[in-house]
Order: C-alpha cells, then structure tokens, then sequence
C-alpha cells in the first residue's frame, strides 16, 4: 500500500510559490498582520513569513475544537487571543489544514467582527472532500486526500509535529 506523503523539497518549494503570490496581492498594504493558528500552523507560519518580501506583523490564536484527536465538532473555544489591535488592518489567517471547515468559519467571523480592512485565509493543506460548511482559502498549497496527515505541525495527540515532511498516519 502507497503511504501518502509530501516531501520537504516540494513543501519549501510550494511556501515559496505562497510567499510570492502573498507578497505580490499585498505589496501595496502597509498594515498586514499574519494570524497563525496553534499550534498546528507554527511551522508554516514560520517558514512562509521568512519567505514574504513584505512587512507584515505577526500574532497567533489558539483555538481548542470539543472533542477527540481526529474529529473536529465544531463546538470552539479560544484559548489564547491575538493581542495585536487589528483594526484597519489586512489580515492574513494561516492554518495548517482545512478540513470540515468548522474551525476556520469561527476563527474568520471572530476576526472579522474586529473590522479588518481586508480578511483572506491561508492553508497549506485543504482535504476539500471534507468540507462540511461553505468555506474556502484564499491561498491553498495542495489539496490533499482524507487521510490523517501529521508532520510539519500536524499533530495526532501532540505527536509527530516536528516530522519535517508531511505523511499519512500509520494506524
Ligand atoms: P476543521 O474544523 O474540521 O476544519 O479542523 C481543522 C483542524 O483539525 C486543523 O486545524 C487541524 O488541527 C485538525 N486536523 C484536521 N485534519 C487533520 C489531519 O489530517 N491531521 C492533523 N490535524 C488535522
Ligand atoms: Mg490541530
């Protein structure tokens, strides 16, 4: 059986691909604040801004979904806010994974009912098939199979996040 998996090569290459289109639509901004989600983006997060050839601030949330490991139910807490006034700003959420979209709908109208002057949602992975709700990124880096995928900051209960590559979960 073929093991899904995504290389780290062609992960830096498509963060490059990103940071590039990300720094091209914002060139003209002078107030971007990127929005990492915890913990899962913290990589992502970390290796698209060094690639950005803009300015931009950055903050994180950190959000906890009810419920066991692989399943999100939709029912969201914050756990830690931004502290960045984002007010009149362009905001740039960057996640790990949309999946059913659930997580990703509440973040975005909790920012939005802060009054960005611009909101736009970044991911690295999206399992389209998954979707449960009418949600989608504005920057996607690949499109991906419903299956478990840890490493790069994905986790299964808090483990395998440091695996420099991204690969379906062993069961
Ligand atoms: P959603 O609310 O269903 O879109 O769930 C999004 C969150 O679920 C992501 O931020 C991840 O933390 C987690 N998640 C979804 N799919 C995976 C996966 O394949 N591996 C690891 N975490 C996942
Ligand atoms: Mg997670």
């Amino acid at each position: 059986m073929n093991m899904f998996l995504i290389d780290e090569e062609t992960i830096k290459q498509k963060v490059k691909e990103l940071a590039q289109k990300i720094s091209k639509d914002y060139e003209n901004s002078d107030n971007l604040v990127v929005i990492g989600v915890l913990k899962g983006a913290f990589i992502f997060l970390a290796d698209l801004v060094r690639e950005l050839k803009i300015p931009c601030k950055v903050d994180f949330i950190k959000v906890s979904s009810y419920g066991q490991s692989t399943q999100s139910s939709g029912i969201v807490r914050i756990e830690l806010d931004t502290s960045i006034d984002i007010a009149n700003s362009d905001v740039l959420i960057v996640e790990d994974i949309l999946d059913t979209g659930l997580t990703l709908k509440y973040i975005k109208e909790l920012i939005l009912s802060r009054n960005p002057r611009s909101l736009k949602i970044a991911v690295l992975l999206d399992k389209v098939e998954r979707r449960k709700i009418d949600i989608s990124a504005d920057y996607v880096g690949f499109v991906v199979p419903d299956k478990f995928l840890v490493g790069y900051g994905l986790d299964f209960s808090e483990n395998y996040r440091n695996i420099p590559y991204i690969k379906e979960l062993e069961t």
